[in-house]
């Protein structure tokens, strides 16, 4: 029997490319450069399954001019943003993605976030770095503890409940906002807030953990921003969408907001060329998944879930 047909769109790991070889016919985009939207539509008439990454668009006018071979996109992200779902469906197309395997490296990163925004990480390196450092006062570079702070995590889902998990390490006083209010075993302690702003007024610290969706387009707006307390620190390793970027400047640069830590942005790659303005965001390139356990995770998850389409069965992960 002839072995389905799979694009891989972009260069996952050794490991995840190893087995999709061994069992698929498989054509990978070695250049490693995002799908464009010819290539997209043209796999759909020659492959059964195509692996993207949120690098790939499935707007409903790509999805709308697909062949009839495409059955199923398994997605390398537990984002899927990047895929109009609701087009797809209509195409009978299923759509999976790989939660739980990425969130304790994301959280991660919203640590590395969080503590550089706070401890002043990228003037410090600056100024070591450049042969700058030519003394020392007790008023110098001083930052903000999280020790004891309050720390408010906006979607308490997988990746929100890893970082809180982290973040209590650390001391930190959890709050939450979420859809539905988690089981007391879940949330660990961590105090349930029925609205986003009665959240915002009490974090010292705020992370964002929801998805994007046209809900939660522009959450964090210039309203909701101001109601922060003034000098806390946002931390955003979810989605650039989330935040309206032009409030948050205004809110940098009044000084309301002290520090900023940014996995991702409105616009990707590049980011917002505004932000290198102020060393007080400390900024990295959307890597929150990428450590070598979690890349080949999230490869076997896609694979998983692949297998279990093409042996008949339900994948795991169906939107
Ligand atoms: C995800 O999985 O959604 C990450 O942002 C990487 O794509």
């Amino acid at each position: 029997m002839n072995k389905p047909r799979i694009w891989i769109t972009r260069k996952l790991s050794d490991a995840t490319l190893r087995r999709a070889q061994r069992d698929y016919d498989v054509v990978v985009n070695l250049k490693d450069q995002p799908g464009t939207k010819e290539q997209i539509i043209s796999a759909s008439f020659e492959f059964d399954a195509i692996i993207p990454c949120h690098s790939e668009i499935f707007s409903s006018d790509v999805v709308s001019q697909f062949g009839p071979k495409l059955k199923i996109i398994a997605n390398h992200s537990v984002g899927v943003d990047h895929c109009d779902l609701g087009a797809l469906k209509k195409k009978n197309i299923l759509v999976t993605n790989t939660p739980d395997v990425l969130s304790d490296a994301t959280a991660e990163i919203a640590m590395l976030l969080m503590l550089g925004a706070a401890r002043h990480a990228i003037c410090g390196d600056e100024i070591v770095r450049t042969g700058n450092w030519n003394n020392w006062s007790p008023s110098f570079m001083v930052g903000k503890q999280l020790t004891g702070s309050r720390l408010g995590i906006i979607g308490m889902g997988r990746v929100g409940q890893a970082f809180a998990k982290k973040a209590r390490g650390f001391d930190m006083d959890i709050h939450y906002f979420n859809r539905t209010k988690l089981n007391k075993n879940i949330s660990n302690g961590a105090k349930y807030h029925e609205t986003i702003e009665s959240l915002l007024e009490i974090s010292d610290f705020l992370s964002l953990h929801c998805p994007s969706t046209p809900e939660t387009n522009l959450l964090l707006n210039e309203q909701r921003i101001n109601l922060m307390p003034s000098g806390s620190i946002l931390v955003n390793t979810a989605r650039g969408s989330l935040i309206d970027e032009k409030a948050l400047i205004n809110a940098i640069s009044s000084g309301h907001i002290s520090g900023v830590g940014l996995d991702c942005y409105k616009d990707e790659p590049g980011g917002n060329p505004e932000f290198s303005k102020y060393k007080n965001i400390f900024m990295l390139p959307h890597i929150g998944s990428a450590t070598v356990k979690t890349r080949d995770a999230m490869g076997f998850r896609a694979l998983d879930n692949l297998d279990s389409y093409f042996a008949g069965k339900n994948p795991a992960d169906l939107l």
